[in-house]
């Protein structure tokens, strides 16, 4: 039988990845730093097949997968086949545990179990930087769901040498991600146009030569758990990053009303002293990392914010992983 099954996290950036030196094999242009989460993750079954002719794509067992999204899938394929050396088509049956779309890094999640997933299949075996490479060309944030915990990815040169490892194991730090889903709807800029659009703006360059000393600080502050450091950094960190892209020609805003708000509201509740600090990717949803001691009472107060559909703890969390 050459079926298998894997089970991948999303991650949240407290350094975000902005910006490929090559579109292809989605180097990036800096190092970045994530953490893998418990609560949001993709599983998928590959299943190779002698009697297909052509790969077969169902998200959540029904709908068929078509057009772009396909392709990306089929490429993860690809590279898989070659490895194994077979012509094999086939079925692709994938699902997450959150909605699509929402700057809650599906693809991350999404691609690097399909990658996982396709290599299970035909029993190859290789190892966690190896699949972090594959699951990299599949989808950059994907790299960094392949490893532990908390996680770095290297920028490195060249294909060969950018991916991601643990810099921390999951039990190192009892910090959380609450995350506000602020909207169901899919975003209107994807990050792959982002990603592209990073150097039009006039503050890129001066992001890319803080990054080294930012990364410096920020590993000093986890290695120390000095979670005031650490915060300052992630949310000055998001912020800058955002400023890019509302910079880039054309501007991309991520944001809607409810984000500001839960922005906003994230450094009332700090300076009320319930310490918390926010982050954001390519969509409107807020990530609030806080102490486990914090994780509830913030929830319940983001399920209070008007335009908050959902608020979701998440705990640092192991990589991915195969499931039969
Ligand atoms: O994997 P992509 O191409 O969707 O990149 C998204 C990058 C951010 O989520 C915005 C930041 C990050 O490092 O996760």
């Amino acid at each position: 039988m050459m079926k298998a099954k894997a089970k991948s996290p999303a991650n949240i950036a407290f350094i975000k990845y902005w910006g490929k030196t090559d579109p292809i094999t989605r180097v990036p242009q800096n190092n970045s730093i994530s953490m893998c989460l418990s609560k949001m993750f993709s599983e998928c079954e590959v299943e190779f097949r002698d009697d297909l002719k052509k790969d077969l794509i169902k998200f959540e067992g029904e709908k068929v997968v078509k057009d772009r999204e396909k392709e990306r899938i089929v490429k993860v394929l690809d590279r898989v086949r070659k490895i194994g050396n077979v012509n094999y088509r086939a079925t692709v049956n994938t699902k997450n545990n959150f909605p699509k779309a929402t700057g809650i890094a599906s693809s991350a999640s999404g691609m690097s179990a399909v990658t996982l997933a396709g290599l299970g299949a035909l029993r190859i075996k290789v190892s966690k930087k190896e699949l972090s490479k594959l699951a990299r060309l599949a989808s950059g944030t994907a790299s960094r769901s392949i490893p532990d915990g908390f996680v770095e990815w290297e920028r490195g040169n060249d294909s060969e040498t950018s991916y991601a490892k643990t810099i921390f194991k999951p039990n190192f730090w009892k910090i959380c991600d609450v995350v506000a889903v602020v909207s169901k709807k899919m975003k209107k800029v994807s990050s792959t146009k982002g990603h592209a659009l990073a150097n039009t703006s006039p503050f890129y360059q001066l992001r890319l030569q803080g990054m080294e000393k930012k990364i410096k600080k920020i590993k000093q502050a986890m290695k120390k758990r000095d979670f005031s450091k650490f915060g300052r950094i992630v949310e000055d960190e998001a912020l800058n990053m955002h400023a890019v892209c509302i910079t880039s020609q054309p501007p991309i805003i991520y944001w809607d009303p409810t984000t500001v708000e839960v922005m906003k509201r994230v450094i009332e509740w700090r300076n009320g002293g319930l310490e918390s600090y926010f982050t954001i990717d390519a969509g409107p949803s807020v990530h609030v990392i806080c102490l486990e001691k914090d994780c509830k009472i913030i929830a319940q107060r983001l399920r209070k914010i008007n335009g908050v559909k959902e608020a979701i703890i998440n705990r640092p969390s192991i990589g991915a992983r195969l499931l039969s």
